[in-house]
């Protein structure tokens, strides 16, 4: 097995103070665990959720909490320049915002202004202060300027509350930093990304859908690489309980939703990949009720979706836009002809109807278009490799363009 990326690697955890603080306590474990060097730094609140002296036992190091306090005169900027890593977990409202806001009132926040180690947020707190926008506008700008914040998860809340904003589990944490760690690749740094992913539902009542097969591995698998790759990466999902951490995540239902969620993002993104699998028709009407069964068969009259992939190549500017087809036969000319008939930059066409190739598989057999070119037989290949070969496609794209310049008239 390789080793961590997180052997020998030097590391502040941050602690401030909620509920999740006593996660924090499994994630030192953890982190030390693969090798890592950790300091400790705990915010005042935090330490009325967890004494630091737990985190000095088990670092070996003792924790810090005060910028003035300690016997080192200057701590933030010897842990800032000494740390490879931070990693805030659990990271509050409160944080989120002084960290966005480029405030430096206690030692933590110090610390990140002293660093230059990529910083990873872990974020936690309860729902209604999830969704506040000015949380929401907080974390945009984090990432922005790209910090790796991984969102909150479903479950148990503080006072008994269930829902989403509970902190990530420490397993993931750690898989996140290890990512960040090992990221030489960063070749989408700055590159503003969405991708769809999974089959849109569209309600035939309040209980029946028109659906697809679609599990959202492929989409799934591009947002996770792109972000891998250091794209600020938006993922438009009909499944987001089975997303990647640290990927910021937007639930849709159906083609509509899907439609504006990436329609109002597309002036503001460099490139769109289109991996979901969207209704080309919905019915033309949800009855209020549930259809009864002894009222016989219902005809259900359908009407069109949006083309969303058709839209935006009408639309680009210097926009990338990626599609896939899911085609049974002349699977490359297919391909070739959608690639123009869509104006994209790239089409990844893929046999489905066979056993080891379409929904739910791991692997496919696909065929990159481009215009003008003929296609490329990727083979029998796995999603992890297709979305390695979008995401340099992307990458190309983007050599020699600023963040927000990119230009599709050069490639
Ligand atoms: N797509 C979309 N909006 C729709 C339908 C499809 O954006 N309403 C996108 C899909 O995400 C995919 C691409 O279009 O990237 C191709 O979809 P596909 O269904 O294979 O092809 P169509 O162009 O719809 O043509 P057909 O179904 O007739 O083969």
């Amino acid at each position: 097995m390789a080793a961590s990326p997180l052997a020998g690697a030097r590391v502040v955890l941050g602690v401030t103070g909620g509920i999740a603080a006593y996660k924090s306590v499994e994630l030192l474990r953890r982190l030390t665990e693969a090798g890592a060097e950790v300091e400790v730094v705990l915010t005042e609140s935090a330490t009325r959720f967890v004494a630091p002296l737990t985190f000095t036992a088990l670092s070996g190091r003792t924790a810090q909490t005060d910028l003035f306090g300690s016997s080192d005169p200057i701590p933030h900027t010897r842990l800032g320049q000494w740390a490879d890593l931070v990693v805030v977990a659990p990271a509050t409202a409160n944080l989120l915002g002084r960290l966005a806001s480029g405030l430096a009132d206690d030692l933590l926040t110090n610390v990140l202004l002293a660093t230059r180690a990529p910083v990873v947020v872990a974020c936690a707190m309860h729902t209604e202060m999830w969704e506040q926008p000015s949380v929401q506008r907080n974390l945009e700008t984090l990432r922005r300027d790209g910090h790796r914040c991984i969102d909150p998860e479903k479950g148990r809340l503080a006072g008994g509350d269930e829902g989403l904003g509970r902190m990530a589990e420490p397993v993931t944490i750690v898989e996140v930093c290890e990512d960040v760690l090992s990221g030489g690749d960063r070749d989408l740094a700055g590159c503003r990304i969405v991708v769809t992913a999974g089959g849109t539902r569209e309600p035939i009542d309040p209980v029946r859908f028109v659906g697809n097969r679609s599990t959202g591995k492929m989409g799934h698998t591009v947002a996770e690489e792109a972000s891998r790759r250091g794209a600020q990466v938006v993922l438009v999902t009909t499944q987001p309980d089975s997303a990647p951490a640290g990927v910021e995540t937007v639930p849709v239902e159906t083609a509509e939703e899907m439609a504006r969620e990436v329609l109002e993002r597309f002036a503001d993104v460099d490139a769109v990949v289109m991996a979901a699998a969207v209704a080309d028709f919905r019915p033309a009407e949800t009855a209020a009720g549930k259809l009864k069964k002894q009222d016989g068969p219902p005809s259900i009259v359908l009407e069109p979706t949006t083309d969303i992939l058709a839209e935006l190549g009408r639309t680009k500017a210097r926009q990338i836009l990626v599609g896939f087809a899911a085609e049974t036969e002349r699977v490359p000319e297919a391909g070739v002809a959608k690639v123009e008939a869509k104006n994209l930059d790239l089409l990844v066409a893929n046999l489905v109807g066979v056993d080891d190739s379409g929904f739910g598989t791991d692997t496919n057999r696909a065929w990159l278009c481009r215009p003008g070119r003929d296609a490329e037989s990727l083979g029998l290949t796995t999603k992890a490799a297709i979305a390695t070969a979008i995401c340099d496609d992307l990458a190309e794209a983007s050599k020699g363009h600023p963040a927000g310049e990119w230009s599709s008239s050069t490639r």
